[in-house]
This record gives C-alpha cells, structure tokens and sequence, in this order.
C-alpha cells in the first residue's frame, strides 16, 4: 500500500485557459487543503514536444506559475516545481521509454490529433509524450491525478505502464494511479463550437476565456457565446442534444461549486438573454481577481524564479530516492 500523494501538471504553452482552470487548476486547489500531500508541475518538458520560442517559453513558464498561485496554490502548502529542473523526471522517462511499448504510444488519441496527418513527421517526443508524462506522476508514486476528461487515455497508460514494470522485475514497486476526474466541468468546450474542447492552441481568441482576460474581455466573449435559441431545461437531461447550453451550464456550475440539477432548478425556463448576464457577473466576479494577482505576481519574476527553485530542492528530496531505487531493480 502507497500513501496517497497527488501529482498533477500543465504545459507552459501560453494561453492559460478556463478549461485549464476549472478542469484541472481549481482540482489542485481543493486537493491541496485536503491532508494529502500534493505536487504541482510545470510541465516544460512536454511543452518542447512542438518546438516553442525559447524566451517565450521561459516567460509562459513564468506565466503559469502566477497563475497556479493567483488560482490559489499555496508554495509552502503544495510543492510547486517546473519539470526540466528535476531531472528524475526525464531518467524515469527513459527507463519507462524501456517498458513501454510502440503500439501502446501510436494508439493515442491525443498523438494522433497533435501529429495530424503527417504523423511521420511528428516529433519522437511526441509520441513518447505519456512515458514522460507516466514517469512525472510515478517518480513521487502518486496515487491520485486530477485532470481534465482529456487526459483519461493517458492516465491509463501510467497504470500499464506501472504494471507492466512490476511484472518484469517481480516487484510491487509503482502504485496504479487513479485519474481523479471530477466536478461540472471536466470538458470544456470552445465558445465558438460546441464540438471542440476548449483549448491553449485554437487560432479564434473568442473561443476561450483566457486566464490573462479581464473584465471587459471575459464579459465580451460570454455575450458572444454560441448558443440556441431554446429556453433552458429545468433538468441536466434536457441538455443532452444542446452542447453549447450545456457548455455554459456547466461553466455555470463549477465556477458556482454546484451540481448542474441545482443551477437548472433556479435557471430552467430563463432564456440565453437572461441567463448570460447572470454567468458573465459570475466568472467576472471569480476570474477577473485570478488575472489580476498573475499580473501582479509577473511583475516579480525573481520571485516566481525563487519559488520554483525552492519547490525543486524539495521535490528531489522525494524523486532523487525512489529514482536510486528504480536503478536497483532494473540493474543500472
Ligand atoms: P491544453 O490541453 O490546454 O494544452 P494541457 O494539456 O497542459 O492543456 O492540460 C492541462 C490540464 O488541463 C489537464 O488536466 C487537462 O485535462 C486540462 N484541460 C485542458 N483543456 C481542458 C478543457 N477544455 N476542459 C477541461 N479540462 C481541460
Ligand atoms: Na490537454
């Protein structure tokens, strides 16, 4: 038995978005004031899979950070690090790039919309992104990872991958992770199309709320929002053939803490024209104090640069040993 420890990241490629918060960051939050400890990565490693301006990258990484902080992690409650800077991470890589198989990569559905359809093109990092990506949550054997529903294929990857190491050296050595996926908001669609997650790379700005908005930008982009001419329903069912009005229900709901059934009962028989205003004073009133402290927390990157320096000394004192212990067992 492991003791539970929760792991989980983000890429620092720009354009922090409301999915990425609700879906992932405001998780963090919660599970950081459970007892437990917790472990929040910048995840620069996965973000050069596609090549990134090297000072632009340096500045997002930055960038996320303040926003991990202004969305409410604590660096004295959560150790906060910035992946390239513990290296187990990426010599856990290779040993799991070892284990892993090639099959089990290319089947990917987050490779295959990324590498397009030129996928021999696509880089080798690419492809071996969830061996990374296991190796980050395995190297601190964390036993829960909140994510968005994106990332589930991924998660059960990390278990194969755990298992299959087990296996083959006759050890109970890696936990299997649990994907913690929870909450109103788990897939965050597009503003612009219903049909598309929310997400840092889409060309159109106004398909999401960014994590940089301010008020006028938040409010602008929600009165724009795609939606149906249809009252709402007054039940979560009634939403099922309705992906843009479930959409900003949804929103609705995580950034409320409610369930969708509780907003539907105050709001079922309002139209789009009433309720939007009601959602726009809402994510107003919880994101636009979010972009404010990042702007703030980014005028001092000494600062930030400290933190995440201080985050991986601590973090090593956890990766550092169960790395020499994975070198035991393999034979290295
Ligand atoms: P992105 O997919 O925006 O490039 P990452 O891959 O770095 O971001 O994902 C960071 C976290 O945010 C993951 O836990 C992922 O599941 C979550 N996430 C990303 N997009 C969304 C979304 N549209 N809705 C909910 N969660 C999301
Ligand atoms: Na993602």
């Amino acid at each position: 038995t492991f003791t539970p420890r929760v792991f989980s990241g983000i890429q620092p490629s720009g354009n922090l978005h409301l999915g990425n918060y609700l879906g992932a960051l405001k998780r963090f939050v919660d599970w950081q004031d459970r007892d437990v400890e917790s472990i929040y990565c910048m995840v620069d490693l996965h973000a050069i899979t596609v090549w990134q301006d090297p000072s632009n990258l340096r500045q997002a990484t930055r960038e996320l950070c303040a926003g991990f902080i202004a969305a409410g992690i604590d660096p004295e409650k959560s150790i906060l690090i910035n992946q390239s800077q513990v290296p187990e991470h990426a010599q856990l890589a290779w040993i799991f790039n070892c284990v892993a198989r090639m099959g089990w990569m290319q089947r990917m559905t987050q490779f295959k919309d990324k590498a397009g359809k030129n996928a021999q093109n696509a880089s080798l990092g690419l492809l071996a992104y969830p061996s990374l990506m296991a190796a980050d949550i395995l190297i601190y054997h964390a036993t829960h990872v909140p994510v968005g529903e994106d990332q589930k294929q991924h998660l059960e990857l990390t278990r194969d991958i755990a298992t299959k190491f087990n296996h083959d050296y006759g050890v109970d050595f890696f936990p299997l992770t649990e994907p913690v996926i929870e909450g109103a908001a788990t897939r965050v669609m597009s503003l612009r199309d219903g049909s598309k997650k929310m997400s840092k790379s889409d060309a159109s700005d106004a398909s999401r709320i960014n994590m940089t908005d301010d008020a006028e930008a938040i409010a602008k982009k929600i009165r724009k929002a795609k939606t149906d001419p249809d009252a709402l329903p007054s039940e979560a069912k009634g939403l099922e053939e309705r992906p843009e009005a479930r959409n900003l229900v949804n929103i609705y709901a995580a950034l409320n803490e409610q369930s969708v059934d509780q907003v539907l009962a105050d709001v079922g028989g309002k139209q789009f024209s009433e309720f939007k205003p009601m959602l726009v004073d809402l994510a107003v009133a919880k994101l636009a104090p979010i972009s404010t402290e990042m702007a703030r927390l980014m005028q001092h990157p000494d600062e930030i640069d400290k933190i995440l320096t201080r985050g991986s000394e601590r973090a090593r004192a956890i990766t550092a040993p169960i790395l020499r212990q994975t070198y035991d067992i393999v034979g290295l």
